[in-house]
């Protein structure tokens, strides 16, 4: 679990951002370069929540960071799919209207993000597919990339490992997220990854899923998971940690109990980070490792922590 208190990170009704840069096992030589890259995401976010902007721009903008860093699972350095193809999932919803917009199984395109935003600000549907999210992302400007620019060395590498045994089928890792709350006290949730390293073709996780990998809501805060995405999918992990805020509980609290069940109903591992509608933050993780950066009002710099 990290160690914070409760109530850390409260910032007494202003601005907080967190981000993660997914549960997992980074191996100890590559785990500065993660922390670095969830930072830079916490400041971005920080100072367009410290120039009074959205929630919504902040995570979005958080992920986008995310996904332009190979270092992580999601956007360029995703998982790839058996066949060795990028299928990309992401997700993000802001808490006031309940807005929320999400891409699953795309193909290669620099930020999922700011497709999924593009999607949420259309208000025509939520989730759009494959060849649709596709045809969605072309039809509003957005420029497909290709393997070739965003599949990397690192990603081959592990894909290798999966289907000679060498490494875990389920392998996750690295899927990024984050949670505001602004200075307008609205909150925002967003997710991104490549999904399971070796997955089926058209594989499809908890991370594009409202309610699973992301949630929203202004009465109760906002949540990003990371993980075992099948069980994230069976226990609506994002939104019961949700209902939980709701019913009073403090977000470090709601974090520890939502990774406790992932444990012990699901036998799976994974991670998730929350704000609620004050501000306060919570964090935890049932794997090695689950890289996270904050901000907020209240911090005089960003917070990090990997363990
Ligand atoms: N949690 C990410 C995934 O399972 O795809």
């Amino acid at each position: 679990m990290a160690e914070i208190e409760p109530s850390w990170g409260h910032s007494g009704g202003g601005w907080a951002i967190a981000v993660h840069g997914g549960a997992g096992a980074v191996p100890h030589e590559r785990r500065a370069e993660h922390q670095a890259g969830c930072v830079k995401a916490a400041e971005i976010a920080g100072e367009i929540l410290r120039k009074k902007g959205s929630a919504l721009d902040a995570v979005q903008a958080a992920v986008a960071c995310l996904e332009d860093n190979p270092a992580f699972n999601a956007g360029t350095g995703g998982s790839l799919n058996r066949d060795g193809h990028l299928e990309l999932d992401a997700s993000i919803m802001e808490g006031s209207e309940l807005r929320a917009g999400a891409v699953c199984a795309l193909p290669p395109y620099l930020h999922p993000i700011a497709i999924a935003r593009a999607v949420l600000e259309a208000r025509r549907h939520v989730l759009y597919a494959g060849a649709g999210a596709d045809m969605f992302a072309r039809a509003n400007g957005f420029s497909p990339s290709s393997d070739a620019v965003m599949v990397t060395a690192a990603s081959r590498d592990r894909l290798a490992d999966v289907v000679d045994g060498r490494a875990s089928a389920g392998w996750a890792g690295g899927t990024v997220g984050a949670v505001a709350r602004d200075a307008h006290g609205v909150v925002a949730a967003a997710t991104s990854t490549g999904g399971t390293m070796g997955k089926d073709p058209g594989r499809v996780g908890d991370s594009p899923l409202i309610g699973a990998g992301t949630y929203a809501d202004n009465a109760a805060g906002a949540c990003s998971n990371t993980g075992d995405g099948e069980a994230a999918i069976k226990l609506v992990l994002a939104k019961t940690a949700i209902e939980w805020l709701r019913d009073g509980m403090l977000p470090q609290a709601a974090a520890e109990m939502a990774v406790r069940q992932l444990g012990e109903r699901m036998g799976a591992k994974g991670g998730i980070i929350l704000v609620d509608y004050d501000g306060r933050i919570g964090l935890a993780r049932n794997t090695e490792t689950m890289t996270w950066a904050a901000a907020s009002e209240t911090l005089d710099r960003v917070a990090f922590g990997i363990v």
